[in-house]
């Protein structure tokens, strides 16, 4: 039995990719593409309760903030199951995403990348084992025109910084305390590079520096099709890349 799957945005880049690699997969058919502009999301989405109801999609977003948010909405009122990549969600799209994974099982993630994980997991490591003279920075290099700065990525990795540094100080490690264990963030956007992420982090006589670089969105594919297929089983709830890497389920349904 295969899994249906629908791509929303018809010319996007992503959206291209994803539809195409959906098509490869034999477990995976892809059921439709939806572009919710110029219509509203309500008449795009519509088409979805047609689908079959024992088998709801798994609806994969990568498009435009506002977009994402009209999606969450009908997501409420539509069967289905969830992975969003789009970039600079704000508060209000976050809230959006915490409620719909109430009753819809959603994968989202900053960066889908799953070598990327690993460089989040090294940044908290690096954090927690060094001392208060450490410092770091995070330098996040994007094409021209990307629409959100600095990246969610950026963001995700600087906070991987702050979370092991307020952790090993024993501190609250979210609100305004602690804040100033964030690393700064520059960001550039030029060229037309996919991405570039790079950590420094130098203490008393010694630095170390990472580097992720994306060079083809393709690398993107390998954990979105993981997250489909994640998505696609699990219950309702909000799941990290991490979770899907992991097939970490909620504790009450784990073995
Ligand atoms: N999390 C990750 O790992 C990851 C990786 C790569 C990209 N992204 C994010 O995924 C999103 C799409 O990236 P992309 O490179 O595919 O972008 P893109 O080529 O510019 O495509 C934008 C897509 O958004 C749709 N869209 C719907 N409403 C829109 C609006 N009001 N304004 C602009 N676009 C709208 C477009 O739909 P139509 O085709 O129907 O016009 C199009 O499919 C971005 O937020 C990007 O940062 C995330």
């Amino acid at each position: 039995m295969t899994t249906p799957v629908v791509v929303c945005g018809r010319s996007g880049r992503m959206a291209g990719l994803i539809a195409d690699a959906v098509s490869r997969e034999p477990d995976l058919h892809l059921t439709a593409r939806l572009s919710t502009r110029p219509q509203p999301a309500a008449d795009a989405l519509a088409a979805l309760a047609d689908l079959d109801r024992d088998r709801p999609p798994v609806v994969v977003d990568f498009t435009a903030r506002e977009a994402t948010a009209a999606l969450l909405v009908q997501a409420r009122t539509v069967p289905c199951s969830l992975v969003i990549g789009t970039s600079g969600l704000g508060e209000s799209e976050t809230a959006l995403l915490e409620e719909a994974g109430r009753h819809r099982a959603i994968v989202t993630a900053a960066n889908f990348s799953v070598a990327l994980l690993a460089v989040a997991g090294f940044v908290r490591d690096l954090s927690g084992r060094t001392d208060d003279s450490w410092d770091a920075g995070v330098l996040d290099i994007h094409f021209t025109g990307k629409r959100d700065r600095p990246s969610a990525t950026a963001r995700l990795l600087a906070a991987q910084w702050r979370t092991a540094r307020t952790r090993r100080r024993g501190r609250p490690e979210t609100g305004e305390e602690g804040a100033e264990e964030a690393p700064d963030i520059a960001a550039f956007r030029i060229g037309n590079a996919v991405s570039e992420h790079r950590i420094l982090a130098a203490g008393p006589g010694e630095h170390v520096e990472v580097v992720h670089r994306v060079a083809d969105r393709t690398a993107f594919l390998p954990g979105i099709l993981q997250s489909v297929r994640f998505a696609a089983g699990a219950p309702p709830g909000l799941y990290s890349l991490e979770d899907v890497a992991c097939e970490r389920l909620p504790a009450a349904l784990g073995p």
